[in-house]
């Protein structure tokens, strides 16, 4: 039995007793409890109380193919290719490893990654059900230019979806980490393959934080916040406006690259006009917002410095 249909039946937090979920899944009793004791390796916790069934302890929204691909813009469907997968190590791998079938972007969200993936070699905690996981794989033709500022536009696409569900001080943390109050909401890892000389093939993966449970703080080693905080918008729907937002915005890319997003990613800047240095220590500034390739500018004592890679801190004082 795909243990996702029982927790689909079990997705409204109602109880629901052995004998009708066995009934439903057209298996025993006993085959429904080995099951459910299966849950808890999702880090799902059911509850068992005598005489009313089973119970998830939190009710969850799970990935539904249709909810998603009804909410995705009608004029973005057309050359895209939607998985669902319930456990995966990381989507960015996992999409690599689809099977093309002539669709311009293939996508693939799942449930829970076992090894997802941050930058610069962190981790990316992925529990079962709270988040979005996503990932998106396409085709750039052109050498290393065609690649400048696309990070940036794939954390604009993010505030772009979002910023309708009025959450408070959304920004964009160059390169695209994307704040709320201050606290990271979603952050994105793009992943190449190919060559300078014949294009590539892209992979950028969203992690946003949907409504994780805050018995994982103590595994994320950064101020963080979860969408559910602001919002009530469900994991299909975000997921579907998500995805809209990121293919729009790949479309315009691969025309014009990054310089028309620069204005618009600079009005979700979270460093401008503050005080920053490379954590390296190698550069201190002001920060004075992002060039046509999405480079960030500090000024300063001795001009205007050009930073294309490197993590960046705000400065106190
Ligand atoms: C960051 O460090 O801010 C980047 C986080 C990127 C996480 C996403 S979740 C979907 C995709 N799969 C991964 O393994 N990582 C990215």
């Amino acid at each position: 039995m795909n243990p996702i249909t029982l927790v689909s039946l079990l997705s409204d937090g109602n109880f629901h007793s052995g004998s009708e979920l066995g009934r439903a899944l057209g298996v025993s009793r006993t085959a429904v409890w080995k099951s459910l004791s299966l849950l808890s390796g999702f880090g799902l916790e059911v509850e068992s109380v005598k005489g009313r069934g089973y119970r998830l302890s939190r009710p969850i929204e799970l990935l539904d193919q249709d909810r998603i691909m009804a909410g995705i813009d009608p004029d973005k469907k057309d050359g895209l290719s939607l998985h669902l997968a319930p456990e995966v190590d990381s989507t960015n791998t996992a999409v690599s490893n689809i099977e093309r079938s002539g669709e311009r972007y293939t996508v693939l969200l799942a449930e829970k990654q076992t090894a997802g993936r941050g930058r610069r070699g962190r981790q990316w905690v992925s529990p079962f059900g709270q988040n979005l996981y996503i990932s998106v794989r396409f085709d750039l033709q052109g050498g290393p230019e065609a690649l400048a500022g696309l990070s940036l536009v794939a954390g604009l696409a993010v505030a772009d979806a979002l910023q309708f569900l009025s959450i408070p001080e959304l920004a964009l943390k160059w390169p695209n980490d994307v704040l709320a109050e201050g606290r990271k909401l979603a952050g994105i890892l793009v992943e190449l393959q190919g060559e300078a000389t014949t294009g590539w093939t892209v992979v950028v993966g969203v992690g946003l934080n949907h409504s994780m449970e805050a018995d994982q703080s103590e595994l994320i080693d950064q101020p963080w916040t979860s969408l559910a905080e602001y919002s009530d918008c469900g994991r299909n729907k975000c997921a579907a406006a998500l995805i809209t937002s990121l293919v729009l915005k790949f479309d315009e890319f691969q025309l014009a690259g990054f310089g028309p997003f620069r204005e618009r990613w600079m009005a979700f800047d979270f460093f401008s006009g503050k005080s920053v240095q490379l954590l390296d220590g190698s550069l201190s500034g002001q920060a004075g917002g992002v060039d046509a390739a999405g480079n960030l500018l500090i000024e300063t004592v001795a001009g205007t410095k050009t930073v294309n890679a490197g993590e960046v801190s705000v400065r106190a004082g």
